[in-house]
């Protein structure tokens, strides 16, 4: 029997993340150098469905790896959590000729690719996003851009907080996820990092702490505080009438997704952009690339979905640790 892939196609999906880019690149590329086509699927899986399908050369992706974003654009999409919206998509798969395809996204792209898998197209995963929320993998394409972008915009808000003597609460993206806080509460030196992996909402001891380091001649007091947690304007108002001190909150949102990939996100979107490509050239499906133990590996899809990872305990302690 002839495994022989043809074509591929490449999409990214959910929410986008620095470095998708080069992982397109990358998908594009190493699936030329195999003698395979390459299709591009514009937003995600909406696009899919609504036949949004170019031809991509080596030439399509040149001048894109420095660019944060995705240039196929990205969506999240209803229909296709549907089961006749999965059988629509891979029968335009099939119409299309595209019999491997890579999605670049999260753990809800991953489940649509899941559904591809079983419906007979080829698929396999990609880690991107910001949130490094994927159990299966130490590393997602996004998270040190999203990081380094959130480090520099708390150092800015620092300086500020430092010149009025004030307490700063910063919220940072995650989702349910404490990692992006947890790095730049470390990064930062934040006086108090909140995460809902184990943050109990004893806002009380919160506000003791503040007191206290206030007695010992603080000049500000950082909180980060995830965005799991949420309610940063709210938690300002009350600390600020129980502590007497100033105190403002900061979401940095959106602009924690963009910008210019650091060379980490380069580097591992471009390695596991064509690990994607190497794994559907050797015939598989159902897989997600990941990086773990220091290599790079695979993982079949739902087994990938039902690992579970927490915030490590001894980095959360150290984190704790380091303010005086
Ligand atoms: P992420 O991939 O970043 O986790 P989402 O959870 O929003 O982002 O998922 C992106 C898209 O993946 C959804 O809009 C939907 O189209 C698809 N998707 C998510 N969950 C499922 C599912 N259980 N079955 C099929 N498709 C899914
Ligand atoms: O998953 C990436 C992420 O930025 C999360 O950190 C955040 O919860 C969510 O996406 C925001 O989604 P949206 O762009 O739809 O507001």
């Amino acid at each position: 029997m002839n495994n022989q892939i043809n074509t591929i196609g490449v999409l990214t999906s959910g929410g986008d993340a620095p470095g998708m880019n080069a992982a397109i690149r990358a998908v594009v590329r190493r699936a030329i150098s195999r003698g395979m086509k390459v299709k591009g699927i514009k937003r995600g899986y909406a696009g899919l469905l609504k036949e949004e399908i170019m031809d991509m050369d080596g030439k399509s992706v040149s001048d894109i790896i420095q660019r944060g974003g995705t240039v196929l654009y990205t969506a999240r999409c209803m229909e296709f959590m549907t089961e006749e919206g999965q059988q629509k998509g891979a029968e335009i798969c099939r119409r299309h000729g595209i019999e491997g395809l890579v999605v670049i996204g999260g753990d809800g792209s991953f489940r649509g690719a899941g559904k591809l898998a079983e419906l007979g197209i080829n698929t396999i995963g990609v880690p991107g996003t910001i949130d490094l929320d994927i159990a299966c993998t130490d590393y997602t394409i996004g998270f040190d851009t999203a990081v380094n972008t959130a480090m520099e915009a708390i150092d800015k808000v620092r300086d500020t907080s430092t010149s009025h003597e004030r307490c700063s609460i910063i919220e940072v993206m995650g989702r349910h996820a404490g990692y992006i806080a947890l790095w730049c509460g470390i990064a930062n030196g934040a006086e108090d990092i909140l995460i809902p992996e184990r943050y109990d909402g004893n806002e009380q001891e919160l506000i003791n702490s503040i007191i206290n380091q206030k007695k010992r001649g603080k000049a500000h007091y950082i909180i980060v505080n995830a965005e799991g947690i949420g309610h940063s304007a709210s938690m300002a108002r009350r600390i600020e009438a129980a502590t007497g001190i100033e105190t403002r909150a900061t979401i940095l949102g959106h602009m924690q997704r963009g910008g210019t990939p650091t060379c980490k996100d380069r580097y591992f979107a471009s390695i596991m952009g064509a690990y994607a490509v190497d794994l559907l050239g050797e015939g598989k499906s159902n897989r997600v690339v990941a990086y773990k133990g220091g290599g790079f590996v695979d993982f079949d899809i739902a087994e990938a979905l039902a690992m579970k990872k927490d915030i490590p305990e001894y980095e959360f302690m150290i984190s704790k640790a380091l303010v005086r």
